[in-house]
């Protein structure tokens, strides 16, 4: 299948995003000159698909999600029931700039279903890579994970696109398979990625006092 969305998650492992190809080094963030403006993460609304596709579209070329997609993400983002959570990251409006709109870099989203959590998609703009962005956008989706009670987290990642795999190592994702040709048209292999939640009876032991 192609990397979207499943609408209803009948099998966790189908459900996840695509990883892209191997991507050309971040570019470093400023040295002096004008001061990085801060990105605020907040939840992600229909009105921010349009930006968002633009991002989907440059960052995962061969594979970019429809609008439609999510649309029925969403739609499942909000109310008692939820399953999903939304992310997108805004950059703070310049002073002076004569827009009281900040600029979308970075997104992700997150499906639960029956104690098992889904990065359903996460990316950030070229311009921001290296900056700790995408680590943020991983920390919320990973929180919202522990918020649906999620005892693991799965992901899929494309086998070459050695950063993001970097980024989900860091935060204790281990590779526990394949999926061959899971990338179409492109016929790309994904590394499914898994995450457990210790707890208590796992986690190691402390010695009283
Ligand atoms: C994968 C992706 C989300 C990572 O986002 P990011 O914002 O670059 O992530 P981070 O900045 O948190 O970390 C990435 C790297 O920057 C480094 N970094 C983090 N903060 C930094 C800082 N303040 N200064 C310099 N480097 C920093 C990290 O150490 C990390 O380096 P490493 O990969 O060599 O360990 C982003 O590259 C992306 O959108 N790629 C295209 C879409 C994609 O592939 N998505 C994943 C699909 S599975």
């Amino acid at each position: 299948m192609s990397a979207g969305p499943s609408p209803d998650l009948p099998q966790a492992l189908n459900s996840v995003r695509a990883g892209e190809a191997p991507i050309p080094a971040a570019a470093p963030p400023p040295r002096g000159g004008a001061p990085q403006l801060a990105a605020v993460l907040r939840e992600m609304r229909w009105w921010d698909i349009a930006p968002v596709l633009e991002l989907e579209r440059e960052l995962f070329p061969e594979d970019a999600w429809s609008p439609g997609m999510f649309w029925s993400e969403l739609a499942h983002a909000r109310g008692p029931h939820a399953t999903r959570r939304y992310l997108v990251a805004e950059l703070e409006v310049p002073p002076h700039s004569g827009t009281d709109e900040g600029r979308l870099v970075g997104y992700g989203g997150l499906a639960a279903v029956d104690g098992t959590g889904d990065i359903q998609t996460i990316a950030t703009a070229r311009d921001q890579w290296g900056t700790g962005l995408g680590a943020r956008l991983l920390t919320e989706l990973l929180g919202a994970a522990t918020d649906f009670e999620c005892h693991e987290v799965l992901l899929e990642v494309r086998v070459d696109n050695l950063r993001a795999q970097r980024l989900y190592e860091r935060f204790g994702f281990e590779p526990i398979g394949f999926r061959r040709g899971y990338y179409q048209p492109g016929n790309h292999d994904a590394l499914v990625m898994r995450r457990t939640t210790q707890t208590s009876s796992e986690a190691p032991s402390v010695q009283g006092t």
